[in-house]
């Protein structure tokens, strides 16, 4: 099948032009004026549109085990609500239980995964150590393509990884040229606040924030900033939420430290007055951690994102439903943390972003897709409007309106954290490896069309640093 888009203004991170894309067997073939295309092509008028990259979103939870339930979003309804928002891949998460076979946790999330529509590709968290996890990891960098590992500070007692275990992987990802990502909460604080908050009584949603405040995460986010700059490696923090983690990012990137951040939709646009609703299921469906912030938060995520601290836009997508948040009906540690958004991010991203002028179109680009791209090593394969690119693009209409509702939405969730609210500026057409599979709001999707997209290590950065650290050792010092 092949395409040609005309008449739209394709906008990429560093420049915008006035152009047609043409697209076959799956990439961008030509851009340009007056193309020459066969004659049988599908054309799509995109007069007054926007021709981007495709959204990649680089944190969903598709179908997660976690707190004793499974997330309600497989991979083929999550794939398919990202495509309706624009999002035309995802970066999910193997998760192994502590003491569980790496390679046996990434088989079943590839055997799941396998019933994507769009394109998908995994990082994967070390829950735990010994010899076969180090094993397992060289593995995973060199014959399947996974370049990012993730390491929970948080979640005692179940995945939390200890700080011996982080060392250990930040070095190990060091030798393989992978980044290393942390959820960055210090999981032995959050363990004693949430007990002293169930004794003092308190065991709603509204104890939640309060079992997890923001000096919880600057001291993670500290931590493990300081690790890898001891060991002289890049790292990664998920989800930033508040001003002390963005801080310590600013203040290593401002010592050249190779330290990057994202943040989500839902950090950027709530506070934490949705846990004090009078609601339960309302207040419990905003249940995920980190928490939503005290108001003033947001404002500084944003500066972030604008500023270049942040780089990365994701949405975290884990979904419950009400059924499953009711979990923690008595106890709000019980309550499945989780929020969605897959399919929202863009939308709110453009609306607050762009609409407010926070953002231009480039670094809206920049911060949807290409970034992601980069830091992953997707790049120039995914992230750009360009020949020999994937043909992943969102035909953008920033004139559209759009009401975010989880009456309407693709979400396999009974709940969206930005009910109600009408944004301008929505995909008009969304196109995944060349088909179009999404127009006049209705998806059309195949079931395992998405591929498992490899992504290689990093030796260059990752050899200079190397290097960087044996030249600086002291003497007599082997690093
Ligand atoms: O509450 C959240 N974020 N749930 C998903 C797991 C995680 O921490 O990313
Ligand atoms: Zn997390
Ligand atoms: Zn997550």
């Amino acid at each position: 099948m092949s395409v040609l888009i005309k008449g739209g203004k394709v906008v990429n991170a560093d420049q915008s032009i006035f152009a047609d894309v043409y697209c076959e067997g799956g990439l961008i073939k030509a851009i340009g004026q007056d193309l020459d295309v066969p004659s049988d092509a599908e054309v799509i008028d995109a007069s007054g549109k926007l021709v981007m990259p495709g959204g990649i979103d680089p944190h969903t939870h598709m179908q997660l085990p976690f707190m004793g339930t499974v997330a309600s979003e497989d991979f083929y309804s999550g794939t398919a609500a990202g495509l309706a928002g624009g999002t035309t891949m995802i970066i999910d998460f193997v998760i192994p239980n502590p003491q569980q076979p790496l390679m046996e946790a990434y088989q079943t999330w590839k055997d799941w995964a396998a019933r994507s529509v769009c394109d998908y590709s995994f990082h994967v968290a070390i829950t735990w150590w010994d010899d076969s996890v180090y094993q397992d990891m060289g593995t995973l960098v060199n014959q399947e393509g996974v370049n990012s590992f993730k390491h929970f500070m948080a979640y005692k007692n179940a995945i939390m990884a200890e700080d011996e275990t982080l060392v250990n992987s930040f070095n190990r990802c060091l030798e393989l040229g992978a980044m290393p990502t942390v959820h960055a909460e210090n999981g032995e604080l959050v363990d004693h606040l949430q007990k002293k908050l169930l004794k003092a009584g308190l065991t709603g949603p509204e104890a939640h924030p309060l079992s997890r405040p923001t000096e919880v995460e600057g001291e993670a986010a500290n931590r493990a900033i300081r690790i890898a700059q001891s060991l002289g490696v890049p790292l990664y923090l998920v989800h930033v939420s508040c001003k002390e983690a963005v801080d310590e990012i600013a203040r290593a990137r401002h010592e050249g430290q190779r330290v990057y951040g994202e943040c989500l939709a839902g950090h950027l646009e709530l506070d934490d007055s949705v846990y004090r609703q009078s609601n339960w299921a309302s207040a419990a469906a905003h249940v995920m951690s980190p928490p939503f912030r005290p108001k003033g938060h947001q404002e500084v995520l944003w500066k972030a994102l604008q500023g270049g601290t942040l780089q990365t836009t994701a949405t975290d997508h884990c979904c419950f439903c009400a059924d499953q948040k009711a979990n923690g009906k008595d106890d709000f540690t019980k309550i499945p943390n989780g929020t969605a958004g897959v399919e929202d991010r863009m939308m709110v991203l453009w609306d607050s972003g762009v609409n407010k002028g926070r953002l231009s179109e480039s670094e809206f680009v920049a911060v949807t897709s290409t970034n992601s791209a980069k830091i992953f090593n997707l790049y120039p394969q995914k992230g750009c409007i360009a020949v020999g690119s994937d043909a992943d693009i969102v035909i953008w209409d920033p004139t559209k309106t759009h009401t975010l509702s989880a009456k309407t939405h693709h979400q396999k969730i009974d709940f969206n954290i930005f009910e109600g609210r009408t944004v301008q500026g929505a995909p008009h057409i969304t196109i995944s490896q060349g088909n179009v599979v999404f127009k006049n709001g209705q998806l059309n999707v195949v079931e395992g069309a998405g591929r498992y997209i490899k992504r290689p290590a990093f030796p260059s950065i990752f050899e200079a640093v190397q290097k960087y650290n044996q030249s600086h050792a002291p003497v007599g010092i082997e690093r």
